[in-house]
């Protein structure tokens, strides 16, 4: 077996000196290094730690954070956290059940007593967190995870909640996988025929290209996507394929193409018949966009469109608190609130528990919400592109 080389204080924390949460953390880390042939670790500048929302970790996962928290360890670099189960300040008025609601706080309680910011945005990038091209992260939600790595260029593999974790508190992960240059290479040459004209069509083409990677990484020739675009596409791959990283021609940082790869075409018709596929009832009880979690820009784009037709049904917008204050400073909230919306922050429609609120069918815009709400919500389908959805 190949030897992983650890520093001196890589070292004291693996023989406990450094505590007991961190002594089991690196013991986590040092044996993924190990399956993974990783010949030292790298130091990495922040965390991202998913197994946060109690519907996805339950109590097993509770009591884990809750020991963890009491073995005293507290994490040694900037640390954030995936979506949680709730708005942690709009719950009660919005429906969320009672003992959910104690138990996600507890959740949270834990995670904040070992020193991690308890934002819970899978936007990190645009809520205050931006690693630039190079930057060696671990983050673990997978649509962040491929925005870090194909659109800022930073080095991330897609981290579970627990290793994730073991980065925080021990501030380096092993390094391999993505972290590693000669592997940040594509496989599959997607060309794109006719123009994609919305967020929307990106998830599509998004759905359409991860299942057809199956563990390759894709090089996208023919689109030219802005950033909302770009985080689309990216989710829905990595929901319909686990794609963590790819390459845009003339748009992404990096445009590194294997010896012979693959190619394939997507057509703008295959996209059209999967929207069709996917819009499967009339009307919806609920109406959620920002999966994923809402931009400044899109909260201009709602917020015209319902000044010109208010919505009449529960409305809710998906962000990290961040995005939310600016939208506040900027009146963009107040223009949003007053016809019908409503800013939703922490939480997303896929961890928020909707079926035990009442909510029977949803409508979404995004690939990626598409692909989890009738399994992990059990929730009906209405799906378009935004103006489609607002007002069924
Ligand atoms: Fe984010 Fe939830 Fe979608 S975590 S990517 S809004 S499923």
């Amino acid at each position: 077996m190949q030897n992983l080389e650890l520093t001196e204080k890589e070292e004291r924390m693996l023989v406990g000196e450094e505590g007991e949460a961190k002594q089991k953390a690196m013991e986590i880390l040092v044996a993924l290094g190990k399956i993974y042939h990783a010949e030292r670790m790298v130091r990495v500048s922040s965390a991202q730690i998913a197994g946060v929302s109690y519907k996805t970790i339950g109590d097993a996962g509770l009591e884990y954070l809750k020991h963890m928290a009491a073995l005293g360890g507290r994490v040694e670099i900037p640390s954030f956290l995936n979506p949680a189960g709730m708005d942690t300040c709009q719950w009660r008025q919005m429906g969320f059940p009672e003992e959910f609601a104690k138990k996600q706080l507890q959740i949270l309680d834990a995670y904040s007593t070992m020193g991690i910011t308890t934002s819970c945005t899978c936007t990190p990038y645009l809520n205050g967190v931006r690693p630039v091209e190079g930057e060696h992260i671990a983050w673990s939600e997978s649509s962040a995870v491929s925005f870090a790595n194909s659109v800022l260029g930073a080095r991330t593999n897609r981290e579970g909640g627990p290793s994730a974790l073991c980065a925080a508190l021990c501030g380096v992960t092993p390094l391999y996988g993505l972290h590693l240059e000669e592997n940040r290479v594509a496989d599959i040459i997607v060309n794109v025929e006719g123009t994609l004209e919305n967020r929307t069509e990106y998830g599509l083409l998004g759905l359409l290209v991860g299942k057809e990677a199956r563990g390759k990484l894709p090089a996208f020739r023919g689109i030219n996507p802005d950033q909302d675009m770009l985080k689309y596409l990216g989710a829905a791959m990595a929901a319909s394929g686990s794609v963590p990283l790819y390459f845009v021609a003339g748009v992404t940082p990096e445009w590194n193409l294997g010896e012979s790869p693959e190619e394939i075409t997507i057509t703008k018709k295959e996209i059209e018949a999967l929207k069709e596929k996917l819009n499967e009832a009339g009307h919806a009880d609920l109406v959620t966009v920002g999966c994923p979690h809402a931009s400044l820009d899109e909260l201009e784009e709602i917020a015209q469109k319902l000044e010109k037709k208010p919505v009449e049904k529960p409305f809710w917008i998906c962000l990290g608190r961040g995005v939310k204050k600016e939208a506040e400073q900027k009146g963009i909230a107040r223009r949003i609130e007053e016809n019908g919306g409503r800013l939703v922050a922490d939480t997303c429609m896929v961890v928020a528990p909707l079926e035990e609120m009442g909510f029977g069918t949803t409508a979404v815009d995004s690939g990626k919400a598409a692909t989890y709400l009738p399994t992990m919500c059990k929730q009906k389908l209405v799906f378009g592109k935004l103006e489609e959805i607002l007002w069924k």
